[in-house]
């Protein structure tokens, strides 16, 4: 529909004797769109919704910031033959090497293998390493300077043990439904602090030294479906992964917004994730990959697939993908998309060779860029096995060798952990300065979230259960822990230090025995609950990814209410993924105080005890929506194929309004709004001030790309290609670039082979000419005129209270239009204010924070309607506010 309005637009404009409005310059005077078309009134998501095809995949041109790489791996690349081109672009099969996830080297040249590693949350499958807080816990903190130094830390433990790519941070899932399994490994459902986040994380990761690679693009927001042989594996007779089916606003306003930061951010690589969008898988989709990411967003790095989510050879491979993880076609298949199949597809013209340069250039860019070398050392760890000696090509139990050297990486990042964790803590309720702690004459905690895993921290492959204190929350998205401090432990010492009482119970069934307890003179009470959820591949308690419901686990709800029914100072601490249901009991006036704790890594406990004894005082806001019931966020998790056995369809109806922007539309109130938390002292918010800075109009960017370039050459004879000589070691299962036939059609082992690209592949899919660069594009990130800053807004906040603290001014920005959410977030700052003290709050509104993206001119547009800023502690406590 949105299409065929485009084309009757263009028409009408054409008769008018105009420029078509597809391809017309869109600028309004003053910055302000004359409102005919209302962008934010076009048709949301369908059912069955189908992915407009965008040719050719955009070519690398070294813009920005990567001149100085592009320039260098111009001059790697071009010495490198086809195959050593191919080796770089697909991994050698699962289990094939050491890392997750490994391409082929270049012996000739001595350049070892790109690993690939997880985790957002540290070097995952190794030993001696650091487990930090989940990506939404350190979201909490609000503060750019602690996403920073996360990524910076985490980048240097994995630079230590020889990884290319960390596999992180996450902006998909963003989190459109609480449910969505993975939530906790991106940041907020909110695009702005999201974008804010993983752009700091992404600089912090690069400084160390390695490539940093966003995921998932796109529209990955369930684990429900994802993959087919998953769901089947549940019992679901699909035979197609979930469709997120999601209109172009929604996904500019919404689920692109945060990965246009990365992009602007430098980010190396970005991962396709395994769903489909638009009824088109994410490592195929032209639209996604070519026009949003390469060509809009000016994306300079390289796109690599999701482990088993690439489905096709040449279609990928022109739709934009640029390196086939973990590159075989399903795991220990032997077999793969490319390998092989890609050096017949060049040496036979269905991929252009400008299209595998294209690959090996923004591959060696991304890897230049961050300052990695010709001769890294080599990889030092072993994701298959923690045992010194093991075989190096696991798969197949080959090579016997050391292939783990248990080298420790962790130098004293506990600190920061222990920092970000109770930085990160979110004071929910604190009535009558129940806390800070002081000299507490008898502690009682209460809960198995206070103590341990009975069988260790890591006693749970990808801590796929939910035992003990919840540290890390399951999937590929998980580190081994090298410790866990738990809850009960550091409050023991605390409370031994003090002087104080103490006892614990780690049982959430043990009613007699916590009542009895809890019931004691003097008590306070500090009950720990969980909820916990994860990917898709580990089904914990029913769960599959995806949590069935937002109730507490193990017990939970029960157990605060068992012991706020006899403790009239019960101090509620919560670990869990996202939102919970606290509905039933938060508003007891026997429970003095509520925390949220996110999931904070391995220095738990010590960070908890930071919090609730005072040594940190508490400035954290939730970055999410806490709501009465599951229903009030009107998004949900699709638990049963919708379709048949075709591709279940996730329609994206609610457009941009997710997450608090439903609540606000829906006029409901929640528990905790985003952008919620308190603190031990008090603070007060004034003198608003906006100054409008004069820029001149925005310009959609115009012209022409370079035709594509070509480095190098290659031998067009087949002999060139066959499997080297027999001193060369074949292993089994492993995927190599070569043929082992001149006879092209034996070697692909396609009964079909020789249909040319022309037949099969889209029209333009192998076009190297000279290509229109897109109005809202330009540079790394969009049009760089979106950045421009149009109003700072600043305004005084005073520390009011006895305790010196931190605070986290909110700016928010109502756009005015009918179908716009009345709220979105556009500025925050996480400010050291002592007592009794005032400081600056400072914010720039650049374009983009303004702007609608207008589906008819394919670009982003001020519209007419009234715009306002509104300054406060959270979304919902805004006390000071202008129009603009
Ligand atoms: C699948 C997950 O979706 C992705 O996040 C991860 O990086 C890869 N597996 C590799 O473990």
């Amino acid at each position: 529909m949105r299409y065929l309005l485009e084309i009757i637009a263009s028409v009408a404009a054409l008769l008018a004797g105009k420029d078509s409005v597809l391809t017309s310059v869109q600028i309004y005077p003053n910055g302000t769109y004359p409102g005919a078309i209302d962008p934010a009134a076009e048709p949301g998501a369908q059912f069955l919704q189908t992915s407009p095809p965008f040719y050719p995949s955009p070519w690398m041109n070294g813009q920005g910031e990567w001149a100085d790489a592009y320039a260098q791996a111009k001059d790697f690349v071009s010495q490198l033959t086809l195959l050593e081109k191919v080796n770089l672009t697909t991994g050698v099969g699962w289990e094939g090497e050491q890392c997750v996830g490994q391409v082929g080297s270049i012996p000739r040249l001595g350049f070892r293998s790109l690993c690939m590693q997880d985790s957002p949350v540290g070097v995952r499958d190794t030993d001696y390493n650091s487990v930090f807080s989940s990506g939404q816990t350190v979201a909490a903190t609000f503060d750019r300077n602690l996403f920073y130094q996360r990524g910076y830390a985490m980048g240097a433990e994995h630079k230590a043990k020889g990884v290319t790519v960390q596999l992180g941070p996450v902006a998909g899932p963003l989190g459109r439904a609480p449910e969505g399994g993975r939530n906790w490994e991106g940041f907020s459902p909110d695009p702005y602090l999201t974008g804010v986040a993983i752009a700091e994380t992404i600089k912090g990761t690069q400084d160390a030294g390695i490539i940093a690679c966003a995921k998932h693009f796109i529209g990955n927001e369930q684990e429900h479906f994802r993959q087919v042989g998953e769901a089947v594996g549940y019992g679901f007779n699909i035979t197609e992964a979930i469709s997120s089916n999601i209109d172009d606003r929604t996904m500019h306003e919404i689920y692109l917004w945060p990965f246009a930061d990365a992009v602007r951010a430098g980010v190396g690589a970005i991962m396709c994730s395994y769903n489909q969008i638009n009824n088109s898988y994410a490592c195929q989709n032209s639209k996604m990959l070519n026009n949003l990411l390469k060509n809009e967003l000016g994306f300079q790095g390289f796109v690599m697939s999701d482990w088993q989510a690439q489905h096709t050879g040449a279609a990928s491979a022109v739709a934009g993908l640029d390196m086939t993880m973990p590159g075989d076609t399903l795991f220990n298949s032997g077999e793969s998309f490319w390998g092989t199949n890609l050096t017949l597809a060049v040496l036979n013209g269905t991929v252009p060779e400008w299209r595998i340069d294209d690959m090996a250039i923004r591959i060696m860019a991304a890897y230049f860029k961050v300052g990695l070398t010709l001769h890294e050392p080599p990889i030092n760890f072993d994701s298959w096995t923690l045992d010194t000696y093991g075989p190096l090509h696991y798969a197949v139990g080959e090579n016997t060798q050391q292939i783990n050297f248990h080298v420790d990486v962790q130098g004293d990042h506990g600190t920061l952990i222990r920092d970000i964790g109770a930085r990160a803590t979110v004071l929910l309720k604190n009535v009558d300065n129940a806390l800070p702690l002081s000299n507490p004459k008898f502690v009682a905690v209460v809960g198995e979230d206070a103590g341990p895993n009975l069988d260790g921290p890591n006693g749970c492959s990808d801590r796929g259960c939910d035992n003990g204190t919840l540290g890390m929350a399951w999937g590929s998205g998980s580190a081994n822990f090298p410790y866990l401090v738990t809850p009960d432990s550091a409050l023991q010492a605390q409370a031994l230090a003090d002087g104080s009482r103490y006892e614990s119970i780690l049982d959430n069934y043990a009613s007699s025995q916590i009542i009895a307890l809890v019931s004691q003179a003097n008590v306070t009470a500090i009950v720990f609950v969980n909820a916990d959820s994860g990917e898709g591949y580990i089904n914990v308690d029913g769960n599959e990814g995806d949590r069935n419901n937002l109730t507490l686990w193990q017990g939970g709800d029960e157990l605060i209410q068992q012991v706020s029914a006899h403790c009239t100072n019960t101090i509620v601490v919560i670990h869990s993924v996202g939102p919970v249901i606290v509905t039933n009991w938060f508003d007891s006036p026997n429970i003095t105080a509520i925390l949220w704790a996110g999931v904070p890594g391995q220095e738990s406990g010590n960070s908890i005890t930071d919090v609730l004894y005072g040594k940190v005082n508490p400035a954290a806001r939730t970055p999410f929506t806490w709501g009465a019931t599951r229903q009030d966020y009107g998004t949900d998790v699709i638990y049963v194929p919708n379709n048949g056995n075709g591709a279940p369809q996730d329609d994206f109806v609610e457009g941009p309004f997710i997450d608090y922007r439903a609540f606000e539309r829906q006029n409901t109130t929640p528990i905790y709004e985003f952008g919620f938390g308190l603190s031990y002292t008090t603070f007060e918010y004034s003198n608003l001030q906006v100054i409008k800075h004069n820029v001149s109009a925005y310009a959609p960017t115009t012209g022409v790309t370079e035709a594509a370039p070509i480095f190098g050459n290659f031998s067009t004879n087949l002999t060139d290609y066959l499997f080297p000589n027999a001193s060369f070691p074949y292993i089994r299962q492993y995927i190599y670039p070569y043929l082992n036939t001149t006879d092209e059609k034996k070697a692909s082992a396609d009964p079909n082979y020789g249909q040319t690209a022309a037949e099969f592949l889209p029209p333009h899919a192998t076009d190297g000419t000279p290509q229109p660069l897109l109005a809202a594009g330009g540079a790394p990130g969009g049009n760089p005129q979106l950045w421009d800053v149009l109003y700072t807004v600043t305004a005084n906040i005073t520390n009011s209270g006895t305790r010196d603290g931190e605070e986290v001014p909110q700016l928010y920005v109502s756009f005015g239009g009918p179908n716009n959410p009345s709220l979105v977030l556009r500025g925050f700052e996480r400010l050291s204010i002592d007592a009794g003290q005032s400081t600056t709050f400072s914010a720039d509104i650049v374009r983009r924070d303004l702007s609608n993206w207008d589906t008819v001119a394919q670009n982003w547009v001020i519209t007419s309607y009234p715009k306002s800023v509104y300054v406060g502690p959270s979304s919902r406590n805004l006390p000071l506010s202008q129009a603009l």
